[in-house]
Formats: structure tokens, sequence, C-alpha cells
């Protein structure tokens, strides 16, 4: 059987959380055992230059931290590419062919265009660039350039997934039917609200535990979660619906624990803080076979850089196949 190719990726422009792997980690990690699929991943400097393009120290830098949380989760290089975006000239020029089959309307309607451009005011003020305009299109040159069938991604990728469907389908259309129309596919995985109750998790809210926190990180971070705001002494009587601390107890522990905790805390029977201690110890349990693992890679940042050369290396092949294909439907093929 012909296995399926997935593409997935992340902008480099932090660790990853917690929120990350339950979102999408571990659904890739579980896809990359499956024999049905080949995965790749990206890691798209390219895309995270589009709003920091006046950080490139920072994107540079997340390019191996976000590799280090790839491989400690279990991500496998022998069974998964891992390669970096800006190392893939055939995407660039496949954005450029693609912006021809997109209208400037179409972008400034797409929701999760319109929902950052909202969010990066202080970056764009009234008039955002071009390039961050048209990510979308770079986007779909990320998941055709590899033939990509599955992208799994989370709900507010898919007006992107969407767009690139458009553009293969125009491109098919007036060139010939060169190009695989990718699917989405939305990654079961949970959204892991912030210790603070916000409903996203996040580098700037502040709101995060990263799968590189050390146990006191960890420790300090459960210790300010938002807990029953009602809740002062031991003895009241909590509500655990509206507590952050219950709410990553069901996350990183037993049912019985969760169980225990909620009633003793609806009984008035149990602290608030022994109950943060107790979860604070789930999750440094938890994350100890990534932390560890997180830690032999920092130490080795040869073997990391290593892997995403070879990965890159790979990818490569594989562009450079499709975008001969490309040129010679456009018409583009002058090499003989
Ligand atoms: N837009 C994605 C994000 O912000 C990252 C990304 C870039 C991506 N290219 C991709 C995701 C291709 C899936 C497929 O997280």
């Amino acid at each position: 059987m012909e296995k399926k190719r997935i593409l997935t990726g992340d902008r480099p422009t932090g660790r990853l959380h917690i929120g990350h792997y339950f979102g999408s980690l571990k659904k890739r990690v579980e896809m990359q055992e499956s024999d049905k699929y080949d995965s790749y991943i990206l890691i798209a400097d390219v895309q995270a230059l589009t709003d920091n393009f006046n950080n490139p120290e920072k994107v540079r830098k997340n390019v191996r931290e976000v590799a280090m949380d790839y491989l400690s989760v279990g991500i496998d290089p022998k069974k998964t590419t891992i390669y970096i975006q800006s190392m893939i000239p055939e995407v660039a020029e496949l954005t450029v062919f693609y912006s021809n089959l997109v209208t400037i309307a179409r972008l400034q309607r797409n929701p999760t265009v319109k929902t950052e451009i909202a969010q990066k005011r202080d970056l764009f003020g009234e008039s955002v660039t071009y390039g961050f305009l048209g990510y979308p299109v770079s986007q779909a040159a990320d998941i055709t350039a590899f033939e990509g069938e599955l992208v799994p991604v989370g709900e507010d990728q898919l007006p992107l997934i969407e767009q690139a469907r458009e553009i293969v389908r125009k491109f098919n259309n007036i060139y010939g039917k060169v190009l695989i129309e990718p699917q989405a596919v939305l990654s079961s995985g949970k959204r892991i609200k912030g210790l603070d109750g916000n409903e996203k998790m996040g580098k700037s809210l502040g709101n995060a535990i990263y799968l590189s926190d050390s146990e006191e990180e960890i420790t300090k971070k459960v210790m300010s979660a938002l807990t029953d705001p009602n809740r002062i002494k031991k003895d009241d009587l909590g509500n655990p619906d509206i507590c952050m601390v219950a709410y990553y107890h069901n996350l990183f522990s037993t049912k019985e624990e969760v169980k225990t905790v909620c009633e003793e805390c609806k009984g008035g029977k149990r602290g608030c803080v022994a109950c943060k201690k107790q979860l604070a110890k789930n999750i440094i349990e938890e994350l100890r076979p990534i932390r560890e693992k997180r830690a032999y890679y920092e130490q080795h940042p040869e073997e990391v850089d290593k892997i995403l050369m070879e990965g890159t290396k790979k990818a490569q092949k594989v562009a450079k196949d499709t975008i001969k294909r490309v040129k010679k439907a456009m018409k583009l093929d002058y090499e003989t």
C-alpha cells in the first residue's frame, strides 16, 4: 500500500509547551508509528520571519529549540523527516508562482490572517506587510512542494488549508494536473488552557509550562495557577469547575486522584497548596522522560544539527522533483 504523506510544521518563535504536546505533538508521534503514513515536519523559519522580521536572532535560536522539543517527545528522525524551511528554495519559488493564483481580497478575507493581523497591531500598525498577508500562499507551497496529502492541524489553521486547496485547484486547472490537493486532518488533541485560565496557552501570555521547564520551574508555575477565587481559607468549600489546578489534575493525574482531590476540595477538606503540590509532582513525573531526553540533546547540539541537515537534504530532493514538474507545466522548462 502506498503510504500517505503527512506534512506539518511549526513557526520557531519559542520553545514548545504542554499545549503543543497535547494539541499536536502526541498525535504526530502516534501517526509516525503507523505504517500508513510518511511524515514530514518543517520548522517554518521563513514563515516565522513574516511576523518577526525585526527579530532574526529569535527565529534562529528557536529553530534548534523546536528541533530539540520534537526529538524529546519522541519524533524519531529515522521515521519522520525534520527539515528547515529556508533551506528549501523551491518553496520560495513556488510561492512566487502561486501568488498569481490568489487575490489580495481573498487573502484579506482569510479568517486566520484576519485574526492574526488584529493581534499584531504592535508590529504592523494600520498596514500589514505583503509578506505577512501572503503567508498562506507560502504555506500552500510548503505543503505542495512535498505532495502533502494530509495536514494534521488545529482548528485555527483550517482556513490556511482551504486556501491551499483553492490554489491547487486553480493551478491544476490552468497548467494541468500536477499538484496534489491536501486535506486537513483535525488533530483530535485537546486545546489546553493556560495556568491563568486563559483559553490559550502561550509565551506572550506567560501562562505556559514548557517541555523544557525544570522541576523547580514547574512547581513554581503550578503554585501560581488560578484557583477558585472564592476559596480563601482551607475550610471554605471549593469549586473545582473554576479551578485550573483541578483542570490540570484531569490531564496529569489518575482518575482516582482526580476524584479524591475534587471531593476533598468541595468538602473544604484539602487546601489548595497540598492540591498544587500533588499536581506539580505528577506533571514533573509525566514530563520527566521528555526533560531527560531534552537534556541529552542540549548537551549534544551537534547531533541535533546533524539530524536537521540530514532531514533537510532528504527534503530538498523531494522539492526538486516537484519544482521540475511544476516548471514543465508552466512552460518554464528551459533546461534540457
Ligand atoms: N502556520 C503554522 C503555524 O503557525 C506553521 C506551518 C507552516 C505549517 N507551514 C505549514 C503547518 C504547513 C502545516 C503545514 O503553526
